[in-house]
């Protein structure tokens, strides 16, 4: 299917969201290949920060590391957001996974969002969103998939990262309206990139004590690409993954993927 745009998403006009969110553009389909990939033809046509893309259905998601986003019609947040890009790469991503965790959190009361580095977000162990970060000439494209309704097909996501996957409404029995999560997501990002830090000055201690606490794999024995096996003992301001292999020495890992190597799927880690 061609991309359709839309003129009311979610029982909403879009012109009106655009006008409560206050963002440059906003652009709304039933159906479009990968709202990234409209994001960033929005950044080369000089739109401003903020511009956000949303869809039903996108045909050809894409997830990290080059995985295909399953991204059924209607089942979950698919939305991408032009941001500054003067902001540093390599945190970005976690930063943007803290403000999907505090909108998820403040739409649902009660439940406690973790994060597996670097982009996964998990509900009790399942993964319930993903972030996947790109450059854009001038901008960055931070693209936001969240499972709002349904039952994600276990077998075709977990192959990707090891993790199941779960909806929102599956974890809470209730059901979300995916613009005021979309609100809700703007509203955090533009609060955590309101005073960004100097380029190469790294995650402020507030950001880094809120990731621990939300860190998945903190303490777990852990499998990675890059390094092999090794404990993982937190992450680094410049957004590393730090890793204590089994000799006592720590490694910063820095890209590729790493899943609980107790075959298990860890837990949020948080009480
Ligand atoms: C991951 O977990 O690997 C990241 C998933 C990111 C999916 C979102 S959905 C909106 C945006 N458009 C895409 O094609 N991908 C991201």
């Amino acid at each position: 299917m061609s991309d359709v745009l839309l003129d009311w998403w979610d029982g909403h006009e879009v012109v009106a969201l655009r006008k409560s969110w206050s963002v440059p553009a906003f652009e709304a389909y039933r159906s479009v290949g990968s709202t990234n990939d409209r994001a960033r033809e929005l950044a080369a046509e000089g739109r401003g920060v903020w511009s956000t893309v949303v869809a039903d259905e996108q045909t050809r998601g894409r997830g990290r590391r080059g995985t295909t986003w399953i991204s059924e019609p209607g089942a979950g947040l698919w939305m991408s957001v032009l941001l500054d890009g003067g902001l540093t790469p390599t945190t970005v991503p976690l930063e943007v996974g803290l403000a999907c965790a505090e909108a998820m959190e403040e739409m649902a009361e009660g439940i406690e969002v973790g994060i597996k580095w670097p982009n996964d977000l998990l509900l009790d162990g399942a993964k319930v969103g993903g972030v996947l970060c790109e450059a854009a000439g001038r901008r960055i494209v931070a693209g936001i998939g969240i499972n709002v309704a349904g039952a994600p097909d276990p077998s075709v996501v977990a192959k990707a990262d090891g993790l199941p996957p779960v909806s929102l409404q599956r974890a809470l029995a209730k059901d979300m309206l995916r613009s005021r999560l979309a609100g809700v997501v703007l509203q955090r990002l533009r609060r955590r990139f309101k005073d960004p830090a100097p380029v190469g000055r790294g995650l402020d201690p507030e950001t880094l004590d809120e990731l621990q606490r939300r860190d998945v794999l903190l303490g777990e024995v852990i499998e990675t690409e890059q390094a092999g096996v090794g404990r993982a003992a937190g992450i680094d301001a410049s957004g590393a993954l730090r890793l204590v292999t089994r000799d006592g020495a720590e490694l910063r890992i820095v890209s590729g993927s790493v899943r609980s190597a107790s075959g298990g799927v860890p837990d949020t880690g948080r009480a």
